[in-house]
């Protein structure tokens, strides 16, 4: 196999990764069983997401010692007997879930909710806390089963590896800012807000435009941020001119009301004290999204936060307005995004030159070795979302 030498990103303790050797990658799941449906891949690229940055800054109930990265683009270097679509030498994309293809979740293609991956609740990911104990993939190797039903395998090696940047995004936030879109019901014509201008509501902008929305605004309080959502074409919402959301898109569209809504922040969300609320995002969404509106909700929510402010917080209960959503009749949408209902046609729209998603959350390639200067800048708020190449194979 010529693996020898892996290194992966470890999470040791709030504010701290650091790079270094691990295990190389087997035929083994978590439970130590012997599995022949998965394949190794040297991974080409895995991007650093705000996912992990809610672990990273001791926000769950993560164990010190976890390799992280579930954002992983890879080429298959080695496949068990059960794998019976895909070779060596394939380029594939790998959704963060993990799934099995055959549970009643899988056959819906529901597969954020896996339910046999995990033996502790619905769903796995890679390199994940409280998502079944997958091996992470900020790695320079990594095992992925079930491998014939996850890989999506990109058509031309060449064509593939030229538009790496963009393609490494289908592992997860051009389909979790999709979903947000799809699920808040963007159509032709909708008028939409997003809140959070990190990558994952840039992609969630970039969804709605493709998907035809008339205006896209996007909010947030970081400015680097903001003027980078601008001079992509979204309407910027600077959330620290005002503690009155509805009046700043009534200034952009006459009425302070949209037709849909997504949220790409969580539940580390800011008020406009600066202070953290983490309901303020869902209550606000609620607030402006029209009567029968729609309201998708990519930005993750915990079932446990060691590090909230407030008592209930810690156990993921929320001060929610929820009386005024139902009374609007509006729909809210949850959960982990189900990558592969998205993912083709995603690639595809890549591969056509309809959707430059590197550019617009400004991919920035770095090597795997500098991970944690990559984690301390993401954390500081840079307008980038952060690729590492563990091979430098990324021109
Ligand atoms: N559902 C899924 O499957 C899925 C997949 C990927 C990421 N996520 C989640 O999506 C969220 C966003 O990810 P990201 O990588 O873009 O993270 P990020 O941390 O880079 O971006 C979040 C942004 O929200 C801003 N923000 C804070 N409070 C705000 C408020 N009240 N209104 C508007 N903006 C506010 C922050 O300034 C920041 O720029 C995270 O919670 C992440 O865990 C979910
Ligand atoms: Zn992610
Ligand atoms: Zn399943």
């Amino acid at each position: 196999m010529g693996i020898n030498s892996n290194r992966g990103v470890i999470y040791q303790g709030p504010g701290k990764v650091e790079v270094q050797d691990i295990a190389d990658p087997t035929f083994t799941n978590p439970a130590g069983k012997k599995i022949d449906h998965a394949v190794i891949l040297k991974v080409l690229s895995t991007n650093i997401c705000g996912s992990d940055q809610h672990m990273v800054r001791g926000r769950t109930t993560a164990p010190a010692g976890m390799v992280l990265g579930h954002e992983i683009t890879g080429e298959i270097i080695e496949k068990g007997s059960d794998v019976e679509m895909l070779n060596v030498g394939d380029i594939v994309s790998v959704p963060f879930n993990v799934a099995c293809g055959r549970c009643r979740c899988c056959r819906e293609l529901d597969t954020g909710v896996c339910l046999t991956v995990n033996p502790a609740r619905a769903g796995g990911a890679f390199g994940y806390v409280d998502m079944g104990g997958w091996v992470g993939g900020q790695a320079k190797y990594v095992m992925v089963p079930y491998a014939d039903f996850n890989l999506l395998k990109f058509p031309d090696r060449d064509q593939a590896l030229s538009k790496i940047l963009d393609l490494t995004m289908l592992s997860d936030i051009l389909p979790t800012g999709f979903h947000g879109a799809i699920k808040a019901g963007v159509g032709v014509g909708s008028i939409t807000y997003v809140a959070g201008a990190g990558p994952v509501g840039l992609a969630a902008a970039a969804s709605a435009q493709i998907l035809g929305a008339a205006v896209v605004m996007v909010g947030d309080f970081n400015k680097e941020r903001l003027n980078h959502a601008a001079k992509m074409g979204f309407v910027p919402i600077d959330l620290s001119q005002h503690d009155r959301l509805g009046e700043m898109i009534a200034q952009v569209v006459g009425v302070p009301e949209v037709d849909s809504a997504i949220d790409a922040v969580g539940f580390e969300a800011r008020g406009h004290s600066g202070k953290e609320q983490p309901a303020v995002v869902l209550n606000q969404m609620m607030e402006i999204t029209r009567v029968a509106g729609n309201i998708g909700i990519p930005g993750l929510y915990v079932t446990a936060d060691p590090g909230a402010q407030e008592k209930a917080a810690k156990e993921g209960s929320l001060s929610l307005k929820f009386g005024l959503g139902w009374s609007k009749a509006q729909s809210l949408h949850t959960g982990q995004t189900p990558v592969l209902r998205y993912n083709r046609q995603l690639m595809n729209a890549i591969l056509h030159d309809r959707l430059p998603i590197a550019k617009i959350v400004n991919a920035k390639v770095i090597p795997l070795e500098e991970a944690a200067q990559g984690y301390a800048h993401f954390d500081a708020g840079v307008a980038a979302k952060y690729v590492l190449d563990p091979h430098g194979v990324i021109g």
